[in-house]
């Protein structure tokens, strides 16, 4: 079985090809980081059109790459949403054409369902295992049970990690996208220099909030002496930045591990916990978490970086999945900009994320 899956919902524009034996044919992904950069961060409409603008020639690139024709396509899977509703569209228009032309079935996929079972292209997972996904629109922590089958456990109550490390990079001169500048510039800082908050650490629950840390990361800089951002200070304050995130990331999770243990009881040992998203390209939040999942008896498992950002191999293995089970979609699908994975799920106050 072999899948076209392409990606459009934020700002990577991107096409992939990959097997039902977990092989990636292709996978090819392009950035439009350029044309966001002068606005300090992703306009809608500008992305729509790139998206418009780069879709073909990468459709055709990732073919080429797979040395594939349409024909050998079992089917075409694109991003039906969440996400910014030009670009869905420009990704669900092009995999309903091609789908049309070559008379194969259109698999609609929640981007969400992308990054949450990208572990099972990467490592071959079995069900059930613990999510984190942390992403630029996202951070929640899931029980993931089967396709299309989601237990939120634990959300944000206000901004979305990926969002917060963005703006920290931006009121630091760091540039977008925020993440990878601010883990560089960490790695030359004292953590302990500022003392940053560690928002919902120790409650019960397994939710998380970030608005409080962004808004001490902006005190701290008016706090510093006037004139340029010194290398050293902006350095110490990511990293100060890092720690505040790594405590808060193990803390929610921790209390989501014991509630994913009594929720599945007689497990399939061992079990594992899985970060996904694109701030699970963060090393050293990894490494923390890896180190908390080993303390709790838990695997671990985390796909390269270059799968947790935004792809279209995650796209195309979501339909791969799908197509499997017979979960297709007809040609009058709808995109989707909010797409929550677990509909039941109550709505967290204040949650003013894509989902
Ligand atoms: O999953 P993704 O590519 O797009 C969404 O679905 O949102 O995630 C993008 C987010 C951005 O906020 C970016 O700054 C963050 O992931 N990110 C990182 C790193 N690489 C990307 N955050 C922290 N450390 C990184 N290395
Ligand atoms: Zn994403």
């Amino acid at each position: 079985m072999i899948v076209l899956g392409i990606e459009t919902s934020c700002d990577e524009t991107a096409a992939a090809v990959v097997a039902d034996d977990r092989r990636i044919l292709a996978d090819e992904v392009l950035s439009q980081i350029e044309d966001h950069r002068p606005f300090g961060g992703i306009v809608p409409e500008v992305a729509a059109r790139a998206h418009l603008d780069l879709i073909d020639g990468i459709v055709e690139r990732a073919m080429e790459k797979a040395g594939i024709g349409f024909q050998d396509l079992d089917a075409v899977a694109a991003t039906g949403g969440p996400g910014l509703i030009g670009g869905v569209l420009v990704g669900v228009m092009t995999a309903k054409s091609i789908a049309a032309v070559v008379d194969v079935p259109f698999i609609a996929v929640n981007h969400l369902e992308g990054h949450a079972l990208t572990a099972r292209l990467t490592d071959g997972l079995d069900f059930p295992y613990l999510l984190l996904l942390v992403s630029g629109g996202h951070c929640q922590l899931l029980a993931v049970e089967g396709v299309g089958r989601y237990k939120r456990l634990g959300t944000t109550i206000d901004d979305a990690l990926g969002e917060a490390f963005d703006k920290t990079a931006k009121m630091l001169g760091l540039g977008f996208p925020g993440g990878p500048a601010v883990e560089k510039a960490a790695l030359s800082g004292d953590r302990k220099r500022f003392d940053l908050p560690r928002p919902m650490k120790g409650r019960l629950n397994a939710d998380f909030s970030f608005s409080g840390l962004k808004t001490k990361v902006r005190q701290t800089i008016e706090g510093l002496p006037e004139g340029p951002l010194q290398t050293q200070d902006i350095a110490d304050l990511c990293a100060s930045f890092q720690g505040a995130v790594e405590d808060v990331l193990c803390d929610r999770t921790a209390n989501a591990i014991e509630t994913f243990r009594a929720m599945f009881r007689e497990p399939v040992t061992p079990q594992t916990l899985v970060v996904a998203g694109g701030v699970a390209a963060n090393m050293p939040i990894r490494a923390r978490l890896e180190a908390l999942a080993s303390e709790k008896g838990f695997q671990f498992a985390a796909p390269p970086a270059n799968l947790c950002t935004d792809n279209g191999a995650m796209i195309a293995w979501a339909g791969i999945e799908r197509l499997q089970l017979g979960m297709t979609d007809d040609l009058t699908f709808k995109a989707r900009p909010r797409w929550p994975l677990d509909p039941d799920a109550p709505s967290a106050i204040g949650a003013g994320v894509k989902a």
